[in-house]
């Protein structure tokens, strides 16, 4: 007998129901969702009502309560102990939709393992994330925390997260299981609103919103967190179609569900279940195996047996799978691996720190430069004003759970160490002001800034987003700058000085008046650790800006949502048409466009070449040239882009189908070879079944998804009929 069927044979009701309960017990130091009745607490680990912990951190304890678990309960069985390790653990790395910015899958990947280390090395077992949700809609919070509007760059997103956190081998010391989140859809939530009802459509959801979770399940993500959400009225905590069905069936999937905080028991107020045993049989015959902080499992599971909502098998199922899930991380064997001595983060820290600079270096998107940038090394002063330029630990982003931190190189550091032989000259401001007015104190604070101005040759100015309006529950109407800073912004272009402006957000903000008044736009979102030093980078010259954007910026609010993947209308904008889709205030086309980034030098690319026909089945390789031809060494992203001309569904105006980023020196020239698979042509069609339609695609290349630049070729898939 295995030893998982050897435990359960002999667990009791309540030891089982134990295991699929998960408690959070740091709510001195972190708290990542609504106030419970009752705490939870040790008490409740030893008596074995929880097989998994949450945010709790620091390995002496974790290691005391692994022991506790381990020594006093009946049957000794392992915690798991999950926290959110988002971007970073104690070496931060940019908020993921910056890191997403920089196109570069291995640095996705890396970020992942060093945040690994850092965690499992501090006792941890899991973490949740990578999220996953594409997002359209930038008046959620949420969207920093995810990969943008794009399906395949979720896609490659998630294999490189959930590579990075495992490793090759879940049971080792430095690796950590990956949670793929929130399943799925919640960032398509209503007007934006966090929590809010979604409904989209079916064919929307297949397209758009599941590639990245399937992808995360092919990368074997030992565990998936169900959304808050319901899509067209089936929240998904509850729901067996999606979690059963599609994933474990479909899909093949065999790792293990933890709900979303509460989530299972807000499955009453959803209004499909009247009680926690209605709430608990739901979310249990979905195939949920972890509730995460309600009191639905621990209150609902024993009364739905006895109603027969549920049946013995239903739980011993769970409980297999979550004890399996301790298997695979080798909890059994080495409950204390993570976090021992011998286990150790081997990495030196000054190589973690160099990454998370990189990593900062090539997150940051150059959107919008006259020519003010890069700054000669030596000159008059520079004026840096702004909040970020007083307050490091803005760099950090909302969601950096952790008291125990490295030292942030702050912006203020970053940019005198770029610029030993220049003056420096920081002002605050004003504040940030999270929400309602700015204190008084402003008026003497914009004053000295303009002041500082003056005396300046260049002004940085260092505004935007508070990071605490960023990620959970910081949903926005209007997305824009906070306080008073339009009014700093203002005062500071009266002086008539260059302004270069350091925009710091986690979303797009509609400031366009702003980003036509400076003279240089740098997107540095909140770029962790690092965040001076690379800004100092990059502001200097010491290395180009690479990023791209990896979602639209609009305009105005108003165009919400605005993705560059949209299908066609039949009635396509047309100058002096009347009777076309369009604003008849505003373009259609966003400010910048999804892939939009600068760059110090400037690129070439070509045509797309690729045979002209090829047979259902067979790959197609596209060759496209990119060279450097400006004058000095950097980065681009080539984008192919693919438009399926004619088919039995609409397909969208064109849709990303591989990205490639390439380090260039000056004058180099590479030829790229990209290769599509049979998969990459299918359409879901009017029955919903995916299917390659013989026909004309078109391929296009380029540095963005703006449609004016892209060049393209087409190729026809042969219809194998005919050409038999
Ligand atoms: C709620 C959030 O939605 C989720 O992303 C997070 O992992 C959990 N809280 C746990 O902190």
């Amino acid at each position: 007998m295995s030893r998982i069927d050897d435990l359960i044979s002999t667990m009791t009701l309540d030891e089982k129901i134990g295991q699929l309960i998960m408690i959070s017990l740091g709510a001195d130091t972190i708290v990542t969702g609504p106030k419970a009745a009752a705490d939870p607490s040790v008490a409740d680990v030893r008596a074995g009502r929880c097989g998994s912990v949450l945010n709790l951190v620091g390995r002496d304890r974790i290691h005391a309560l692994q022991k506790l678990a381990i020594e006093e309960t009946r049957l000794g069985i392992p915690l798991i102990f999950g926290l959110d390790v988002i971007h970073g653990y104690h070496t931060a790395f940019p908020v993921p939709l910056g890191e997403t910015a920089a196109f570069r899958p291995d640095v996705w990947r890396e970020s992942a393992r060093i945040a690994a280390e850092e965690a499992a090395d501090d006792g941890l077992h899991l973490t949740f994330a990578p999220m996953l949700d594409l997002a359209r809609d930038p008046r959620w919070g949420r969207i920093i925390e995810g990969p943008g509007e794009d399906p395949h760059v979720g896609r490659m997103l998630a294999r490189a997260k959930v590579e990075g956190f495992q490793s090759a081998d879940l049971a080792r010391r430095d690796a950590i299981a990956a949670t793929a989140k929130h399943f799925v859809a919640y960032g398509a939530c209503t007007a934006g609103r966090d929590y809010a009802a979604v409904d989209i459509s079916e064919r929307m959801l297949h397209e758009a919103y599941l590639p990245a979770f399937e992808a995360a399940v092919r990368a074997g993500t030992l565990a998936i967190m169900p959304a808050f959400i319901d899509i067209a009225g089936r929240p998904l905590s509850g729901d067996k179609g999606f979690l059963t069905d599609l994933v474990r069936t479909k899909w093949g999937w065999e790792g293990i569900y933890v709900s979303d905080y509460d989530a299972i028991g807000e499955l009453i107020a959803h209004g499909v279940a009247a009680d926690f045993a209605e709430a608990a049989a739901l979310a249990l015959k979905a195939g949920m195996d972890i509730d995460m902080q309600s009191r639905a499992y621990p209150e609902g599971l024993k009364p739905a047996l006895e109603r027969g909502l549920i049946a013995m098998d239903d739980i011993d199922a769970a409980v297999r799978r979550v004890l399996a899930a301790k298997e695979r991380l080798g909890l059994f064997d080495d409950p204390y691996g993570r976090g021992s001595v011998a286990g150790g983060a081997a990495r030196p820290l000054a190589a973690r720190r160099a990454a998370a600079r990189d990593a900062a270096v090539v997150s940051m998107v150059l959107a919008k430069n006259d020519g003010l940038l890069p700054l000669a090394k030596s000159g008059g002063p520079i004026a840096l004003i702004g909040h970020a330029s007083v307050k490091d630990d803005e760099a950090l982003g909302s969601w950096f759970a952790l008291g125990d931190m490295n030292p942030i190189t702050g912006l203020a550091d970053g940019i005198r160490a770029a610029f030993p032989d220049r003056d420096v000259i920081v002002e605050r401001g004003c504040d940030l002001a999270l929400d309602g007015p700015s204190p008084e104190s402003d008026d003497a604070d914009i004053a000295r800034a303009v002041e500082a101005a003056k005396k300046a040759e260049v002004v940085l100015l260092a505004i935007g987003e508070p990071a605490l309006l960023t990620g959970e529950a910081a949903s926005r109407t209007r997305i824009r700058l906070t306080g008073r800073q339009e009014e700093l912004a203002r005062a500071v272009l009266a002086t008539g000085k260059p302004v270069v402006l350091l925009l710091g957000c986690g979303r797009p903000l509609t400031e366009t008046w702003l980003y036509d008044a400076v003279g240089a736009v740098l997107i540095t979102w909140y770029l962790g650790s690092e965040a001076g030093a690379a800004i100092g980078d990059v502001v200097s010259g010491a290395r180009s800006p690479s990023g791209r954007l990896p979602v639209s910026w609009p305009r105005h609010v108003g165009q919400i949502p605005i993705f560059y993947n949209e299908r066609p209308s039949g009635r396509p904008w047309a100058p002096g048409e009347h009777f076309t889709t369009r604003w008849v205030d505003s373009p259609n086309t966003p400010l910048w466009p999804f892939g939009h980034g600068l760059s110090y030098t400037s690129f070439e690319i070509s045509a797309p070449r690729a045979p002209a026909t090829f047979r259902p089945g067979e790959s197609l390789t596209v060759e496209v040239d990119v060279a450097d031809v400006g004058d000095r060494d950097g980065a681009t992203t080539v984008f192919l882009f693919l438009r399926d001309r004619v088919a039995s569904t609409t397909r969208p105006i064109m849709e990303l189908k591989r990205f490639e980023t390439v380090d260039l020196a000056v004058g180099e020239r590479r030829t790229l070879r990209l290769t599509l698979e049979p998969e990459d042509f299918f359409c879901l069609g009017p029955d919903m079944v995916a299917r390659a339609e013989p026909g004309v695609f078109d391929l296009l290349v380029g540095e963005s998804a703006d449609r004016e630049k892209l060049k393209g070729i087409a190729v026809t898939l042969l219809d194998e009929a005919a050409v038999a």
